[in-house]
């Protein structure tokens, strides 16, 4: 649920320390990776080294280590976060936060951080009541950030009322709660082809294309952001995927890109195929060196299967399946051509005319063709938003299937 989510937890000095390694294991079993920034007084409720050994992490308190003199940046911390959870947040945090005090690492991060931030405040009822303390939970709330309230219980203190640190779990469900919103495709699978096809003729050589992959890696990225499950079927490509929430399959000819594409194609909702597969391969694969003056007079070929048009045939009404189409001439009306020829529900099209589009550049510029509507041209973008651009369009299709 969590896969690939970074989560940054400030811990300040509270009794209800406690519960933290209880959501941590929590957010770590959703697939979460957790980093733990304390301040100096948190140490003394629960230990770094319980926090540590559960995120796998060291757990930050200082701006520097002393042993080894490394730097813990606050800018870094605050980069990598997707959301910065506060719990439990002291009465004394939150009015340094409101005043803008940044005097520990916890706080620097706070100022420096660019994710929504969460602060689950825990405190003995008077001083969570206190108007210094209700004031400054509403100034904190104006800046954006999201109130996780305490419950009303029995406190540390003896006393009776509210303050207590919202239970683990529920503080957990928060947290799902706002990656859901921002995943329209939470619970979808999606298949996506990227890159090449190398056909070999002889152990040395290769019909093949000059296709990167980047295109079809970038709208895997863009379909997993947005919370679906990626499978990445990788033809030969030199691009190293950093993304630990795309699983990838990694294919060298057409024919495993076939195999894999028919073996994950049945259960998924969205299938994209951005590969630019080899369109012919050799009839006869040579396991010895073929010979220049033997190949010149003949290298007899067949067409290889067309993969699109293949799963074409036999999708379903509750799959969407998107294809490219790469042409040089009459693009419109070749590319509305194969979204009948294929069965397909949307074509990317990319023009060889267009400067700084196809293989080979991180830009590209593309129309999109669906049926029945007249094709939507967008301008020269990074590869990154043209993805996105493309799975918004996916995601406007009104007949996405139910996860
Ligand atoms: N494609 C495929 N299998 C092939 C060839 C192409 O799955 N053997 C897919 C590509 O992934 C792309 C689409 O078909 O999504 C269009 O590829 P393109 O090369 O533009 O078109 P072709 O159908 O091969 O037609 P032509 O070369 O005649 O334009």
């Amino acid at each position: 649920m969590l896969k690939g989510k970074k989560i940054l937890i400030g811990i300040t000095g509270s009794i209800a320390a406690y519960k933290v390694p209880f959501i941590i294991r929590l957010l770590k079993k959703a697939g979460a990776e957790v980093q733990v920034i304390m301040t100096p007084m948190a140490c003394d409720f629960v230990t770094p080294l319980t926090l540590s050994t559960l995120t796998e992490r060291p757990v930050l308190v200082n701006f520097f280590d002393k042993g080894d003199g490394s730097w813990h940046s606050h800018v870094d911390l605050g980069l990598w976060a997707d959301v910065y959870l506060l719990a439990p947040v002291s009465a004394n945090t939150m009015a340094k936060m409101a005043a803008g005090i940044a005097d520990n690492l916890l706080l620097t991060t706070v100022l420096s951080a660019r994710c929504p931030l969460f602060f689950a405040p825990a405190m003995d009822l008077d001083m969570y009541q206190h108007p210094t303390t209700q004031d400054n939970i509403k100034r904190l709330q104006e800046y954006g950030y999201e109130l996780i309230e305490p419950t009303q219980g029995e406190l540390a203190s003896g006393l009776h009322g509210f303050g207590r640190l919202e239970e683990p779990e529920v503080i957990f469900q928060r947290i799902l709660g706002f990656f859901d919103q921002n995943r329209p495709l939470a619970g979808k699978k999606c298949l996506v082809t990227a890159g090449p096809t190398y056909e070999p003729i002889d152990p040395v050589r290769f019909i093949g294309n000059h296709s990167t992959g980047l295109m079809g890696i970038e709208v895997a990225k863009a379909l997993a952001d947005l919370g679906a499950e990626v499978q990445l079927v990788l033809g030969p490509s030199s691009i190293q995927l950093d993304n630990s929430i795309i699983n990838v399959t990694r294919v060298t000819t057409s024919g495993e890109m076939l195999e894999a594409c028919n073996k994950n194609f049945d259960s998924s909702d969205i299938t994209v195929m951005a590969a630019a597969v080899a369109d012919f391969r050799p009839v006869v694969l040579s396991d010895k060196k073929m010979k220049k003056s033997n190949m010149v007079h003949s290298l007899e070929v067949e067409p290889t299967t067309d993969i699109l048009a293949t799963l074409g045939k036999r999708k379903q009404n509750h799959q969407l399946l998107i294809g490219f189409a790469l042409e040089t001439d009459d693009e419109v009306a070749h590319a509305t051509g194969k979204l009948t020829s294929k069965n397909l529900d949307m074509v990317v099209l990319n023009s060889l005319n267009d400067a700084g589009a196809g293989f080979g550049h991180a830009t590209n510029k593309i129309s999109l063709l669906t049926r029945n509507n007249d094709p939507v041209v967008f301008p020269l973008k990074s590869k990154k938003e043209v993805a996105r651009d493309i799975v918004n369009a996916i995601i406007a299709l009104k007949e996405i299937p139910k996860g």
